[in-house]
């Protein structure tokens, strides 16, 4: 009986001190603007995460197909873009773009791993959504996970991803009640159709979702 209430006393203390960490992360990101720090790369590229975030499901909610040319913003420790990368399979091809070397060094150490030799889609860029260093109508997707609203001028993000997709083309934003910068999907679909996006999908629930948008061809 003692033994049983001790642990009952230590789960109500994880669960009150996750409580209050989410609660109090979630008001100083309203205030204060940075990248997830490099160091939380582990967790992200984890089985604990895909256990919580499937690629398979998270992926196929993008709308994605073999033989597509897919730019992944902020692909971070890259615990997505392998998946991705195979979803496009020999014939697509993947550009893998985040703003923090620390990020990408932990992808590419990844990727140079026995496992993942069979993958030669995939290539990294170091930039910053602001200013993607691609020609206009580039990509048949940008894809984006748990990084949306991780960027303070997302009007300035969404205006490059609408240049450098094709007419016709995708853009998946995948949110995750989790992260601490997690939005309503009534925001994520209004902020991409303010930019002139139009809705194509909006697939999910609370927990997890993808709003699909499209970029009109003129
Ligand atoms: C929370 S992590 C998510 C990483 C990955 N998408 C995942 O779900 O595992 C957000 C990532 O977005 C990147 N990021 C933040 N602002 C960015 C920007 N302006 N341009 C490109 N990447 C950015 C960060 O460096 C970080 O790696």
């Amino acid at each position: 009986m003692r033994q049983f209430k001790i642990f009952l006393r230590t789960l109500l203390a994880i669960l009150g001190i996750s409580i209050l960490y989410q609660i109090l992360i979630r008001l100083v990101r309203k205030v204060w603007h940075f990248p997830a720090p490099a160091f939380i790369g582990h967790f992200l590229d984890s089985d604990l995460r895909r256990a919580m975030q499937p690629p398979d499901i998270m992926i196929a909610r993008s709308g994605i197909h073999a033989g597509m040319k897919v730019l992944e913003i902020g692909c971070g420790s890259g615990g997505y873009t392998i998946a991705v990368a195979r979803a496009v399979g020999p014939e697509g091809e993947v550009a893998a773009l985040d703003i923090q070397p620390a990020m990408l060094h932990q992808l590419a150490a990844k990727l140079a791993q026995p496992t993942y030799q069979d993958i030669h889609n995939i290539t990294l860029y170091e930039a910053s959504a602001y200013d993607l260093p691609f020609e206009d109508e580039t990509f048949d997707l940008v894809y984006m996970i748990t990084v949306f609203q991780e960027i303070p001028d997302r009007d300035r993000a969404l205006a490059e991803v609408k240049r450098v997709l094709k007419p016709g083309g995708l853009l998946a934003i995948t949110e995750w009640l989790f992260d601490p910068d997690y939005p309503l999907m009534s925001t994520t679909a209004k902020q991409g159709m303010d930019a002139g996006f139009v809705v194509d999908a909006a697939l999910g629930d609370l927990w997890t979702y993808t709003v699909r948008f499209k970029k009109i061809a003129i």
